[in-house]
């Protein structure tokens, strides 16, 4: 984290009801440009967004957060040259754990003290992670989907805090991990600018309805 001090330029915080904060929450490819997010936001954003659920508790995520000028500048290139990169107050890299026994014993040992499972089951579910998680498309799977739920988390918590995110694919995959010195037992998912909508975005486009996404009993039933 940086030590950047926030001037007039803070966002302040709202209080806003949950479906407010999905209803209002948008892709913002405008934001204001200089605006810096403090620690106290920083540490709140990530507070929250480790709520988020997680298979086995595992947690497989991580977040690099680049919010020096200059290396947003270097960003530039390797997100396809897409100003938001820039005009943010910060770029979150969001990371997928590939390797769900990183943390395995501490976690089951949680799970154990606070009343969960035996050692027995404990023991089981040591062994059962292997089978969950046999091989590297289901490790893809597992990084990728927990990462995401909590990109969804810092996405809304961002925007019940008055901030203004915009997730992105649009990079280059290989570019930003030397960029960003990511180990490759890790999956970029996404990232994520974070600041100050500068208000330009055009109105929220269409959603799918229920009867079209939503599917009783069977797939087409
Ligand atoms: C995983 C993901 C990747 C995205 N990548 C980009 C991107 O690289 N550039 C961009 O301008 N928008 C990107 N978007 C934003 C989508 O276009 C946007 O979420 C969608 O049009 C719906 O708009 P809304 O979020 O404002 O409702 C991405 C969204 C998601 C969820």
């Amino acid at each position: 984290m940086s030590t950047l001090v926030a001037l007039n330029q803070q966002v302040s915080e709202s209080r806003i009801t949950l479906e407010d904060a999905i209803r209002g929450r948008r892709s913002v490819h405008y934001f204001t440009p200089g605006v810096t997010i403090t620690d106290a936001q920083w540490k709140k954003l990530f507070e929250l967004t480790a709520m988020s659920p997680s298979s086995f508790n595992f947690q497989p995520w991580d977040f690099v957060v680049v919010d020096e000028a200059s290396r947003k500048l270097q960003l530039l290139p390797l997100c396809w040259g897409q100003q938001q990169i820039v005009d943010c107050a910060a770029v979150v890299a969001v990371l997928g754990d590939k390797n769900p026994h990183r943390r395995d014993k501490q976690i089951l040992q949680q799970f154990k003290d606070n009343g969960y499972i035996d050692e027995a089951t404990k023991q089981a579910y040591l062994g059962a992670v292997d089978v969950v998680y046999p091989d590297e498309a289901r490790k893809i799977e597992h990084a990728v989907g927990g990462a995401n739920l909590a990109a969804m988390t810092f996405m809304l918590t961002a925007h019940g805090m008055g901030l203004a995110t915009l997730p992105m694919i649009g990079f280059d995959p290989d570019g930003v991990r030397k960029f960003l010195k990511v180990p490759d037992d890790y999956v970029i998912t996404m990232l994520l600018t974070v600041g100050k909508s500068a208000e330009r975005d055009l109105p929220r486009q269409q959603r799918r309805g229920f009867e079209d996404i939503v599917h009783w009993d069977t797939f087409r039933g």
